[in-house]
């Protein structure tokens, strides 16, 4: 059995997903036994209480210093002892010790074709925003692996999604979202789940 930890800032709408495919059998030998938020109202708290999945958080807001925050977003970590962490739209810089203790073991989605419109500053409505700008006519989104730089880490999967002559920032987030998020990271959690039954029984 997979024990995660879905760490969130916002909406929730991939912890659903991911809530979802543990339900319906899409993702297999996995158990979510917390989500994390930095910010209090993210709606993804309440994805998770309702779903009875322990639910914290931990907000830079209530420390002193960043240092402080650091440590106690990973002593949560600790107690929950996670085989993976996932990265569900989690908006906050991850403290250096973090990637270090669990090296392979934390996985992000982002709402692009990495290495198009990813790194710093790219995150949410203006990956989107960058995308239509930019006139590309094929965007969707990626699923890979942490590591210290922002994006740069191993591609474990990707699926592309048609951009629309009329979409809007929004109406591209939608579609990226249904046709490729809620679809590719489900999958990813599911194989690494499997791989992972392998080698520990
Ligand atoms: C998602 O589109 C996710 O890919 C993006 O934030 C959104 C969170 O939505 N993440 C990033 O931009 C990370 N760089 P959700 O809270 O509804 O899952």
């Amino acid at each position: 059995m997979l024990n995660i930890v879905v760490c969130v800032s916002g909406g929730g709408t991939n912890l659903q997903a991911i809530i979802d495919g543990v339900k319906n059998g899409r993702i297999k030998e996995t158990r979510i036994t917390g989500v994390i938020s930095n910010n209090e109202s993210a709606y993804a708290l309440k994805r998770a209480e309702q779903n009875h999945i322990p639910a914290f958080c931990i907000s830079p807001k209530s420390f002193s210093d960043r240092e402080k925050y650091n440590d106690a977003f990973l002593d949560r970590l600790e107690e929950l002892n996670p085989d993976l962490i996932v990265l569900a739209g989690f908006l906050v810089i991850l403290p250096p010790k973090m990637i270090e203790t669990y090296r392979g073991r934390i996985i992000n989605i982002h709402p692009s074709l990495i290495p198009a419109f990813c790194g710093t500053g790219f995150y949410g409505l203006k990956v989107h925003e960058a995308a239509l700008e930019r006139g590309v006519k094929i965007t969707g989104a990626t699923v890979h692996y942490v590591d210290e730089g922002t994006d740069t880490g191993r591609i474990i999967c990707q699926k592309s999604v048609q951009v629309l002559e009329d979409d809007t920032p929004e109406t591209l987030q939608k579609r990226v979202m249904e046709q490729a998020e809620w679809i590719i990271l489900p999958q990813a959690i599911n194989e690494i789940a499997a791989g992972y039954g392998k080698t520990n029984g």
